[in-house]
């Protein structure tokens, strides 16, 4: 059977930059990989109260279904003030309730950042390497994924075609893919 990589974008943003990475990254994968987009901006924001009187959002269980369903997952997150984007934080909360059902627990990740700024979104990147720490996520070290100057690589249309970063692309889906072979 395929294994399944979930896909998260940390931009709503139409023209997003991340988006457009991480929709020329997903064609990288191998045939028996599918992957699949987990939206996040309609998640409502995570409310331990909620939780506690078993007043659960029914998007916070159809995400969690979603997740379950992943053997691994890619994140893509631009930089906001040197860390994560709030929305793609809250989606990591949300998977990781309640306490002792985390579902992300165990999958392996890979975590791209991306920026038109020279920084590469380094805050972001390990921002979200700490949660993924925590939460039990394996996470692809080598190669670094790092994506300063991203509008170098996008075409007038908004998508990335360029040979080289499909090249490098093509290494990230690689890395992540000996992760899950490795953890199964
Ligand atoms: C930014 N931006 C930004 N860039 C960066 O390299 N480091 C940062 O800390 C920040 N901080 C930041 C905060 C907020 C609230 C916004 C809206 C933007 C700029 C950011 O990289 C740029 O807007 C990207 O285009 C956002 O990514 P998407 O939406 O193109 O994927």
């Amino acid at each position: 059977m395929a294994k399944k990589v979930g896909i998260l974008v940390g931009s709503l943003r139409k023209a997003s930059y991340s988006k457009a990475v991480a929709e020329a990254l997903a064609t990288q994968f191998p045939s028996d990989y599918e992957t699949t987009f987990i939206k996040i901006g309609t998640l409502p924001f995570f409310n331990q109260d909620l939780e506690e009187n078993h007043y659960e959002p029914g998007e916070w269980q159809e995400f969690r279904m979603q997740v379950r369903q992943c053997d691994a997952f890619v994140f893509v997150t631009p930089e906001y003030n040197r860390s994560v984007p709030a929305v793609l934080k809250n989606a990591i909360d949300v998977g990781s309730r309640p306490r002792g059902q985390n579902v992300w627990d165990g999958k392996p990740a890979l975590v791209v950042s991306v920026t038109p700024g020279a920084t590469g979104a380094f805050g972001a990147n390990h921002a979200l390497r700490q949660s993924l720490v925590f939460l039990n996520m394996p996470t692809v070290q080598q190669p670094e994924a790092y994506i300063g100057s991203v509008t170098k690589y996008i075409d007038p249309d908004g998508k990335i075609t360029n040979p080289g970063e499909l090249k490098y692309f093509h290494l990230l889906a690689d890395a992540l893919v000996k992760y899950v072979k490795m953890l199964n």
